[in-house]
């Protein structure tokens, strides 16, 4: 086949069975996010590059190295989103729903991120996703992993991983770590990475998340968060504790995640499996108080995540679909097309599908209709229009019955 005829890397075709797969993990998901009160909400694919820009930080590797953003033909900077956090929220701002409050969105769909293919990472990918703005107190933070560990039992992966907590502090209390991060750091500025190195003056939380050994390895007497938290922080996570202890939601905290995006601030959390190779993450996320107020809406605590449909997919390596049964009519000469053209009329009006086999030999029609993994055949000719009786075979016994109209309707 022609290299020219292959899809844009990193990027798949969904054939059937897992298209199936993907339909029955979003309507799961949305399903039960529906019993915490979540809604459905879509928003566009491409939003304005700003809306990404500002608000995942411009050192985050997806705003810096991976976002598929170009000039329209009005000139302007459009982004296919690699996210669905900030459309949601833009969209919220919007369509003023400030009064709204609180509100709970689920979504799912393709996202887009120009990242290094490979097993568990594609550059269009799918997420499910859920935002809860309006979320005050740690117990919306509780609520909002127990659905997802809900979810993620539905799906029959909760087994798989594990879920690492910490909390990023407040904003202030941030401030505060990173200027301590920043001192830390200095000390071994020419021996960090590139990336490393540029993110020293902005955000020096991204160096404790780099994937460079050597950085790992400065990074590991670095200063805690935890040192740095105030009464409120403190408090808030420990609430968040006791609330995931009443929910019986296990849980490891550590100390280190700092999640790939900038707007979070007190909880982050991310599921992790040692079940995918290099990709560990399944989910993630957290809470971002202030992106609505960076994105010029109003003050409002939220909390969300996401998880990557592929990725559970391959957790899910198992996953039969409930294969479908046709009901296959073979009429024998265009005489009678007529008649089973109604008869694949009404046989679809009472919810069963039927599929024409109305070309070739009619052994050849057998054995379509065989490869079509059909449960039964039912051979219209003019003898069986005239007696209205049909010859109807079930095929996976290999017998033949003559049935009426009536009876084909309720088999
Ligand atoms: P994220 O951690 O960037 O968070 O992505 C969430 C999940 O999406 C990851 O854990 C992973 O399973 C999947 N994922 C990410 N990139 C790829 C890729 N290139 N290929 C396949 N799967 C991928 C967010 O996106 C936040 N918006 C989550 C959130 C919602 N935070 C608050 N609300």
């Amino acid at each position: 086949m022609s290299n020219k005829l292959r899809p844009v890397r990193g990027m798949k075709d969904l054939l059937p069975e897992d298209f199936y797969h993907q339909d029955e993990i979003v309507n799961t998901s949305k399903r039960i996010s529906e019993l915490y009160g979540y809604k459905p909400i879509e928003t566009p694919i491409l939003e304005q590059t700003n809306v990404f820009a500002r608000t995942l930080g411009d050192n985050s590797d997806v705003v810096s190295k991976e976002m598929y953003s170009f000039e329209d033909r009005g000139g302007d900077s459009i982004t296919l989103r690699p996210e669905f956090t900030a459309s949601i929220m833009r969209s919220f701002i919007s369509n003023s729903l400030f009064h709204d409050l609180p509100l709970k969105y689920f979504s799912s769909g393709p996202l887009f991120r120009y990242d290094r293919p490979q097993a568990g990472r594609q550059r269009q990918f799918h997420q499910i996703n859920f935002e809860y703005l309006g979320a005050e107190g740690p117990l919306a933070d509780a609520e909002t992993i127990k659905l997802a560990m809900d979810i993620f039992d539905s799906l029959g992966i909760r087994k798989d991983f594990t879920l690492e907590l910490n909390s990023l502090g407040s904003n202030e209390s941030r401030q505060k770590y990173l200027d301590a991060l920043r001192e830390y750091f200095t000390k071994y500025k020419s021996d960090l990475s590139e990336d490393s190195a540029k993110r020293l003056e902005k955000n020096p939380l991204r160096i404790l998340d780099s994937k460079d050994e050597k950085d790992q390895e400065m990074g590991r007497d670095a200063p805690l968060i935890h040192e740095y938290y105030s009464d409120e922080c403190k408090n808030f996570f420990d609430d968040l504790q006791n609330y995931l202890n009443i929910f019986n939601v296990e849980y490891k905290i550590n100390p280190r995640l700092v999640r790939g995006l900038d707007y979070y601030c007190h909880t982050a959390f991310e599921f992790t499996t040692d079940k995918l190779g290099a990709q560990s993450a399944i989910g993630g996320g957290g809470r971002y108080d202030a992106l609505s107020k960076i994105m010029g809406g109003p003050e409002v605590p939220a909390i969300g995540f996401a998880a990557g449909i592929e990725r559970i997919m391959l957790l899910r390596e198992n996953y039969k679909s409930e294969s479908k049964r046709p009901i296959t009519i073979i009429p024998i000469g265009d005489e009678n097309i007529e008649y089973s053209l109604n008869l694949a009329d009404k046989l679809r009006d009472s919810k069963k599908q039927t599929i024409l086999i109305h070309k070739g030999k009619i052994a050849k029609r057998m054995e379509k209709a065989n490869k079509q993994n059909a449960k039964y055949a039912i051979i219209i000719g003019s003898d069986e229009i005239k007696a209205g009786k049909y010859n109807v075979k079930d095929m996976d016994q290999g017998i033949e019955k003559k049935l009426t109209e009536q009876e084909i309707l309720e088999l």
